[in-house]
């Protein structure tokens, strides 16, 4: 028998929907989602299946993470698809809204992030931090779930979420989760789908160049020979052109001059392949 998910599109109708299983005390866990469901966001829902006693996922593309100049309308969006995905893996309720529910007037009130939004994609996308916080605060809100699953993938995000609901109190328990790779890892990405079969060839780099930075700091190489290499190794493909490559501390994302016994190292890339703008990055414990 086909499994089927419960759609919810308004805020009003999803907090009635989950008054009932708070009042009895049923976990909830929130794995927020712009759609477009690949295997990295169904890995968050079994984390949260694992902790929690009911599931809700938001499918949500936010205008307000968007720059102008990037791709909002274009953003890969197949809702009948992710309903089915959603149910297959337990989901309990998938809450849909559209950009007027979610902002039926012009918004106001931004949560900015100081500090760990403003390197990396906080500087090639000005005011995406912005979005996102504001958005998941927002959502988080809503659903007002006892714990919330973000992929590593997004480190940045994740860093940004965890600092945010610190400073605001939100009483949240964020859970990052480890990034899922296809065979020749490649992380996985709803935007992999814009890539044609040379750039998607070309794209594997990106883990090769994250396994060899590993290596070289496992080595003790120093930072700077180790980002110089990563960037020959990435500009030996000739359609990645790099937005980024960074060795930062995490989760402060710090600059480093050198690293001490024990320090997170986060490498992080940023590289178009074409039109393709893709995000990767490993965390190391030296
Ligand atoms: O990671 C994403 O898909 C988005 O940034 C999020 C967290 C759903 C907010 O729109």
């Amino acid at each position: 028998m086909m499994q089927t998910v419960q759609q919810i599109e308004t805020i009003a109708e999803l907090r009635r929907q989950l008054r009932e299983p708070r009042r009895q005390g049923r976990r909830i866990g929130f794995v927020p989602t712009m759609g477009y469901l690949h295997e990295g966001h169904l890995s968050l829902v079994n984390e949260a299946k694992k902790h929690c006693d009911l599931v809700v996922m938001s499918i949500f593309v936010n205008p307000l993470q968007f720059g102008p100049n990037e791709d909002f309308d274009r953003y890969p969006r197949d809702l009948e698809r992710d309903l089915q995905l959603a149910a297959s893996v337990g989901v309990d309720m998938v809450f849909t809204p559209s950009v007027a529910e979610m902002y039926p007037q012009q918004v106001k009130t931004n949560v900015s992030v100081a500090g760990v939004s403003e390197p990396l994609c906080g500087r090639s996308r000005p005011g995406h931090f912005d979005g996102v916080a504001t958005v998941v605060l927002k959502l988080l809100q809503i659903v007002q779930p006892d714990y919330a699953f973000f992929g590593q993938k997004d480190a940045q995000q994740v860093a940004v979420v965890e600092q945010m609901v610190q400073d605001l109190s939100v009483p949240v328990k964020i859970v990052p989760c480890p990034i899922v790779r296809e065979a020749d890892g490649l992380a996985m990405s709803s935007r992999n789908v814009y890539l044609n079969p040379e750039e998607r060839k070309q794209a594997t780099v990106l883990f090769r160049s994250l396994q060899l930075a590993k290596q070289r700091l496992a080595g003790g190489e120093e930072l700077e020979s180790i980002r110089d290499e990563i960037v020959r190794s990435i500009q030996a493909e000739p359609l990645a052109d790099i937005d980024y490559v960074e060795l930062l501390r995490y989760p402060d994302l710090a600059q480093l001059d050198s690293v001490e016994k024990g320090e997170r190292v986060l490498v992080a890339l940023a590289v178009r392949f074409g039109k393709t703008r893709l995000i990767d990055n490993m965390m190391v414990t030296v």
